[in-house]
């Protein structure tokens, strides 16, 4: 039998989980557990290159481990765990810092995105974290690595950092791809559907995070933007309703085509609600379950240990043969 291919992917802790990182990562990756070999982590390590409340980050990591269990990330038969638990990102990153150029790192969007926004903290980490990233990618040896969008970049370079030290020290690394889905991918603002849906805007209704009440869900969807035609159609000068219809789309399972039917005729207040109540019938299972396992600490306790242990065997095997190749002693 041909090995299972291997797949990573993470979600930084510093903001709540919100119905994009549903749709476009944490339901493709339940998914995928039968068809590869699947590392799921919680990015802590990457949270701190932004400041966070110690309080908060603990609360945010162990509420993100609650809910990625409960979209169906199976810890039976996924690798979950906390990436600081793992010293060997950290090291890895470290050797891979001294593989990364300056004028590589300077190119990179998130980073002159996140500078722009955090001027006051233009911080070493926030500049050096693709090699961080590219770490958490390489000790694995994945061979996908789903990402939005905006991350394509990182596994871009990721390819670039292993395919440097590849030629210097002999095949060390595997190259990973990135892995976009096709569906659900990009879910948009419900108040600036030209914009992806963020956590920054969960205030102003323009986000949908995994934890909202029904209520709040449903309200959200009834002020939700769309525009003044009155015609449920998905197409590229109408951001709003498109928006819509995907959502609807990934909730139902039902086509643009089909969608179109369903609505036609109809004014924008109803197609509004039915969209809310399909996200609230989606969601409110997930809500439920993920507060009933973050009752239940002891057992995120189990199983993030079991993860980390499964994760470090992996991680520990490539971080020794970097270390014996670029010629450090062994201990
Ligand atoms: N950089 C990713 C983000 O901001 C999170 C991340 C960190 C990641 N390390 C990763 C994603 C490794 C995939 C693989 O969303």
């Amino acid at each position: 039998m041909e090995e299972k291919k291997r797949i990573l992917s993470g979600i930084k802790p510093s903001g709540e989980l919100t119905l994009g990182s549903y749709m476009g990562a944490l339901k493709n990756w339940a998914a995928m557990a039968d068809e590869y070999d699947c590392f799921y982590f919680l990015a802590d390590l990457h949270a701190i290159t932004v400041r966070q409340n110690p309080a908060e980050l603990r609360r945010r990591t162990l509420s993100q481990l609650a809910q990625y269990i409960a979209c169906g990330i199976d810890p039976e038969k996924n690798t979950i765990f906390i990436q600081s638990h793992i010293p060997a990102h950290t090291e890895l990153g470290w050797v891979l810092d001294c593989y990364t150029m300056f004028g590589e790192l300077s190119r990179m969007t998130q980073f002159k995105d996140k500078s722009a926004k955090n001027a006051d903290n233009i911080n070493a980490g926030l500049f050096t974290y693709p090699s961080l990233m590219a770490a958490d990618i390489l000790l694995y040896q994945a061979d996908l690595v789903p990402v939005g969008d905006d991350q394509k970049q990182h596994v871009e370079l990721t390819r670039d950092v292993a395919q440097r030290f590849n030629n210097v020290y002999g095949e060390t690394f595997k190259l990973p791809e990135p892995f976009i889905p096709k569906v659900g991918a990009r879910i948009m603002s419900l108040q600036h559907p030209e914009n992806k849906m963020s956590k920054s805007e969960s205030d102003s209704g323009g986000c949908i995070l995994l934890m909202d009440s029904p209520e709040d869900i449903r309200r959200c969807f009834k002020r939700a933007i769309t525009d003044s035609e009155m015609c449920v159609r998905c197409c590229k000068d109408k951001p709003g309703v498109s928006n819509l219809m995907q959502i609807y789309a990934v909730c139902t399972g039902k086509t643009m085509e089909e969608i179109e039917k369903e609505f036609a005729g109809r004014g924008y207040g109803e197609f509004k609600t039915a969209v809310g109540d399909v996200v609230v019938e989606t969601l409110a299972p997930i809500r439920e379950e993920a507060t009933r396992l973050l009752a239940d600490k002891a057992y995120l306790e189990s199983v993030y240990r079991a993860g980390a242990e499964k994760a470090s065997a992996v991680a520990e095997r490539t971080l020794r043969k970097v270390y014996k190749k670029v010629g450090f002693v062994a201990r």
